[in-house]
Order: C-alpha cells, then sequence, then structure tokens
C-alpha cells in the first residue's frame, strides 16, 4: 500500500526520469502578491514563469506543494475537501505540450513499476469548445492512442475544463483525470458526463496557452505550457482503496488525537463525526500556517484572520464532541509528527505552533464563556416572546460586543426552542463588517500575482529602497515582508526604533538619486552559493532553487528574486515615503509611492 510520503517520492522521481528538475516547493504565504492571502495551488508560484520569465531550473520542472484554499469552506468535513492539501506538479515550460502530457500521466498512474492503477477505473474529460478556443478533439485522440476507451472520455464547458486561478493570469482548457470511487466497476459508458458522484479527481492537466489579461482581453502566451496538478490526499485515497482520505494515514492519527481528547470513537455517530474531520482538517490547516517560514499569527485581518476562523470553528466543533478545555496542541503535536519529513519547517517552529494555538484557543474560550453568561441573562425576555425568535439585532450584539459567533447563538437559541432572526443578522453584521475583512473574504477567492507594468515598478522600487535603508540605517535593516499593488509598495524590515524625518529624507532621496541615474537592471542566473558569496541579498528562511535568479541595478543593488523589473531605473519616476509605522516588535513598515 503506497503512503503520502511513498506518493511524494515516486512522483518526483517518474518525473525526473523524465527529464524534469526537482523544485522545492514555497512558502505558503505568498510574497509580493496583494491579490491572494494563501499560495492556492501548485502553479501559483511559477505563475511568472508561466507568463515568459525563464525559470532558472530549466524548461522541465517538478516539485511537491502545500496549498491552502478557504473558498470551499462549508465542504469541509465531506469526504473529499480540505482547507489544506498538497499538490503534486509537473510543468511545461514551452518544452513539451499535450501529447507528452497525457502520456506521462498515464504511464505514472497505470504503469505497474509505478502507481499501477486499474487503467478500467480510470476516465477524462477534455474541453468541448467555446469562443476561446477550439473542442480539444486533440487531447482527445491522445488519450485514446494511450488506450482510454472512447467512452471514458467526456467532452464538457468552460466551467469544468477551463482552468484559470484567478480573474486575471495564464489560463487555458485543461483535461482532468478521474478514479472510479462507485461500488465494483464502473459501468459501460460510464465517465464524468454521465455521473459526477462516482468519478473522483485526481490529477489535472492545463495546456495553458492564453493570459487573461482583462475581461475582454484573453493574450496568447508567447510558448505553450503544461501545468498540471495531482491532488496528494485524493490519490493517496483511492491508491489504499479508501474513499475517503479521512480514512488514510494522512489524517488517522490527528483524528485518533482529537477522538482521545473527546472520548469519542470515530465511525459511530455520524454528525459527530463530521465534527471530527472538521476539527482534524481545520487542526492540519492552522499548523501548518502557523508553522510555514512566512508563518503568521491569529489576528484579525487578511491571513491571520482567515487563522482566527479555523482555529475558532475548530474549537466549536471540538465543544460539539463534548471536549471541555483546551485541547488543540495534543493533535497538532501529532500534525507535526506526520508531516515534519516532507515540511521540516513544522519541526522547526514546533513550539511557535503550539503557543499559538494554546493562546488563541484560551482566548476564545474567554469570549464563549462571556458569551454565555451574557446570553443567560438575555433569556428571560427572550422567552418572553411568543413567536420564539431572537432579534438579529441582539444576536449581532452578541458577536459584536463579545466576540460570539452567530452559529453559537443560533445552537444556544434552539436550546430554547428559539430561532435567530438571520437575515436581521446578516444585514447588520454586513453593514458592520470592516473594511479589511471584506478585503479579506474578497481574497479567499483567489488571484493571481499583480505583474502589470505598474506592480513591476514597484518591484523595482523595493530593491532600492532596501538597499537605501541597510545603507542609511545599518546592515541590521532585513526585509520582514514586501507587499506590492499597482498603487503602492509597502515594506517590512528590522529596525528597532521610528524612523527620523532625517532618515526618512535621507533614503528618499538616496531613492531619487539612483532613479535618477537611470540605472540598467541586469538579471543574471547563478548557482545560489555563487549568488550569495557575490554579496547578492537573499531572504533570510526562504527556500530557493539551487540556481537562482539575481537583479542588479547598477552598481547599488543586488538581489536574489523571481521578477520582474524594469529595464532602467529612469522609469520609476519620483519616489515618495507616504508613511513609516511600527509593523510589529522591532519592525517597522514603510508605505511608499512612485509619482
Ligand atoms: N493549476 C491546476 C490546478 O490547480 C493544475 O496545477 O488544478
Amino acid at each position: 500500500m503506497i503512503s503520502a510520503n511513498e506518493l511524494r517520492r515516486k512522483y518526483i522521481d517518474f518525473f525526473k526520469t523524465k527529464g524534469h528538475a526537482e523544485i522545492s516547493g514555497k512558502s505558503l504565504i505568498p510574497e509580493n502578491d496583494p491579490t491572494v492571502l494563501f499560495t492556492t495551488a501548485g502553479m501559483h508560484p511559477l505563475v511568472p514563469y508561466l507568463l515568459g520569465e525563464p525559470h532558472p531550473a530549466g524548461a522541465r520542472l517538478v516539485d511537491y506543494q502545500k496549498c491552502v484554499r478557504t473558498g470551499d469552506i462549508d465542504e469541509v468535513g465531506d469526504p473529499a475537501h480540505l482547507t489544506c492539501f498538497e499538490m503534486l506538479g509537473n510543468w511545461s515550460l514551452g518544452d513539451y505540450f499535450k501529447k507528452e502530457s497525457i502520456a506521462y500521466s498515464y504511464e505514472f498512474l497505470t504503469s505497474p513499476a509505478w502507481l499501477a492503477l486499474d487503467p478500467k477505473k480510470l476516465s477524462v474529460t477534455v474541453f468541448a469548445g467555446d469562443e476561446n478556443a477550439p473542442r480539444d478533439e486533440e487531447s482527445a485522440a491522445y488519450w485514446k492512442s494511450v488506450g482510454m476507451p472512447e467512452e471514458r472520455i467526456a467532452y464538457l464547458p468552460a466551467s469544468d475544463n477551463w482552468w484559470a486561478a484567478g480573474p486575471t493570469g495564464p489560463c487555458g482548457p485543461d483535461t482532468e483525470i478521474f478514479y472510479w470511487v462507485g461500488p465494483g466497476m464502473p459501468p459501460a459508458g460510464s465517465n464524468k458526463g454521465t455521473d459526477s458522484k462516482n468519478w473522483m479527481e485526481i490529477w489535472n492537466n492545463v495546456f495553458m496557452q492564453f493570459n487573461r489579461v482583462d475581461e475582454r482581453t484573453l493574450a496568447k502566451l508567447p510558448k505553450q505550457n503544461v501545468d498540471t496538478g495531482m491532488g496528494l490526499e485524493r490519490t493517496v485515497t483511492v491508491l489504499q482503496g479508501k474513499t475517503s482520505v479521512y480514512q488514510t494515514e494522512i489524517f488517522g492519527p490527528v483524528i485518533a488525537a482529537i477522538g482521545e481528547a473527546a472520548g469519542y470513537v470515530y465511525g459511530s455517530d455520524s454528525e459527530k463525526d463530521r465534527s471530527v474531520r472538521i476539527v482534524a482538517d481545520h487542526i492540519r490547516s492552522a499548523t501548518f500556517i502557523i508553522g510555514d517560514p512566512k508563518g503568521v499569527l491569529p489576528s484579525n485581518v487578511g491571513a491571520g484572520y482567515v487563522l482566527r476562523r479555523l482555529i475558532r470553528r475548530a474549537v466549536r466543533h471540538g465543544r460539539k464532541l463534548g471536549i471541555e478545555g483546551t485541547f488543540l496542541p495534543k493533535p497538532a503535536a501529532v500534525v507535526i509528527e506526520s508531516f515534519m519529513a516532507a515540511y521540516p519547517e513544522l519541526e522547526e517552529n514546533r513550539q511557535k505552533i503550539l503557543e499559538a494555538l494554546a493562546a488563541e484557543e484560551a482566548k476564545f474560550l474567554e469570549t464563549l464563556e462571556k458569551g454565555e453568561r451574557e446570553y443567560e441573562k438575555m433569556l428571560p425576555n427572550l422567552l418572553k416572546n411568543p413567536q420564539k425568535v431572537m432579534s438579529g439585532r441582539l444576536a449581532f450584539k452578541l458577536y459584536d460586543t463579545y466576540g460570539f459567533p452567530i452559529e453559537l447563538t443560533e445552537e444556544l437559541a434552539a436550546e430554547s426552542g428559539m430561532k435567530v432572526n438571520r437575515a436581521e443578522y446578516d444585514e447588520a453584521f454586513k453593514k458592520h463588517q470592516e473594511l479589511s475583512r471584506a478585503g479579506a473574504e474578497q481574497l479567499f477567492k483567489g488571484g493571481l500575482a499583480d505583474t502589470g507594468e505598474a506592480a513591476t515598478r514597484y518591484h523595482t522600487a523595493t530593491h532600492l529602497l532596501q538597499e537605501a535603508l541597510t545603507r542609511i540605517l545599518g546592515p541590521h535593516v532585513a526585509q520582514k515582508g514586501s507587499n506590492i499593488t499597482a498603487e503602492r509598495l509597502r515594506f517590512d524590515f528590522v529596525h528597532g526604533a521610528p524612523m527620523s524625518k532625517e532618515e526618512l529624507e535621507k533614503v528618499e532621496a538616496l531613492v531619487n538619486e539612483q532613479i535618477g541615474r537611470d540605472l540598467p537592471v541586469v538579471m543574471t542566473m547563478m548557482r545560489l552559493e555563487d549568488a550569495k558569496a557575490s554579496g547578492a541579498r537573499a531572504l533570510f528562511g526562504e527556500k530557493y532553487e539551487e540556481t537562482v535568479k539575481v537583479y542588479a541595478i547598477g552598481d547599488f543593488s543586488k538581489e536574489v528574486c523571481g521578477g520582474p523589473h524594469v529595464e532602467r531605473t529612469g522609469i520609476l519616476g519620483k519616489f515618495r515615503i507616504q508613511k513609516e509605522q511600527s509593523s510589529s516588535a522591532g519592525v517597522r513598515r514603510i508605505y511608499a509611492v512612485l509619482e
């Protein structure tokens, strides 16, 4: 039986035999990408290369990547949806296309030397065609040539077979591969088009030929690329003959730990089982998010807010299981054990993960207790209401004043035979929603790195800023974070005190001087060691490939970076620091614009 650890290895090894270079997966928190909170797909860190930047490791790449998607959080708890998952991916950057991609996939899945899955239990979908691209007869023909029967090929519309990570960015038709998870063997004529329930998607091969520039413009990419993503958890499930990822060793140990805390045996009650799955999924995600090299902590904005919601939802479902007091650190420690071989950062950050979970859990339990006490006080009055409806405004007050989640208010109300006016609550909530939170919700939906012209200028300006800060403030200035939009840059760096007006002016002047010199920006590929030896700046704690791109701005700055950058500094315009403030202890934050 193939384990998750073995599948990761086999996948990498197989594609190495096909001339692919193994690259390391990236952080869960995307650098320099204001449009998403998390890395949502294996291809996400590769967007610049899919758009045409050369990749230092070559044109055939393979990796495994941890991802977080919180868009379908309500589906978490069913057998196949997870908020945190791993994607195995192989890429062709202008090298091979449909024919090899399909042949490789089929060989890896069915060859006795590799996964040895029964070909009779496989089916595929291809793009049916629309105004953007024709019906993909080509892919269908390649599938048939490797042995896929016609009846197992479904032609489906763009909603199924057109892949785009966000509203803009690289995209194209795809072919998806499914495994039969129904009883016995799939009936004759069955495929994803005739039976959407019993075929589980395990792999998606995207033929990226286009760049979605805006709603109306679909531009051809300079090269035809292949982007594939295999769901590690789902594939392990079918390889082990299971019907749910929660039955595999990926979740077994953490489910056991939750069961122990709750005094409950998984499999005895369907409602409770669902809660166990939600707790298991959310603890795993939270562990990965906090334990990331660029890990975040629970907060009220952005990725920290998503993390907070995941932890609080886990606590709530823990209580549904009858767990009292704090319990999260134990199952989180089990998650660390299970995944530290593939993700050593979890072990390195063990202490941080366990402490952050314990602190957030304790804080939330306090909130819950306060809210419950308030609710008890309200209850006698509420019970006088003949319709047995609690007003949405009151429910909102519990949320707003005590942080008491609406789902809990509904649960408590139900215990006294009451309903909450949810529409009224939702309205009050919407009105009150902070912009940042609304923004965060939008960001769950995904998007891609902004590689537009304006953002590119800010990338280069960020390099100038960092170098200027180092020269004016000293060598302790290390980048702690960077976030770029088309309107401004934001840069976090290590520095113990607020900057003086004079320091700010000096930094601004130094950056503007480099812009005035119209320095050339030159990219060179070199081995990471050579890059570091040459004095190029690299992010501490970031995982790099062996060969990296180094961007030099004249004689002023040299930095390891994925790009893209402008060609000369002259076009940047005037650099102005808008704000300098504290970001966290010992870390300052600068907002700056180009005018
Ligand atoms: N981008 C595709 C996906 O995420 C394949 O990697 O499914």
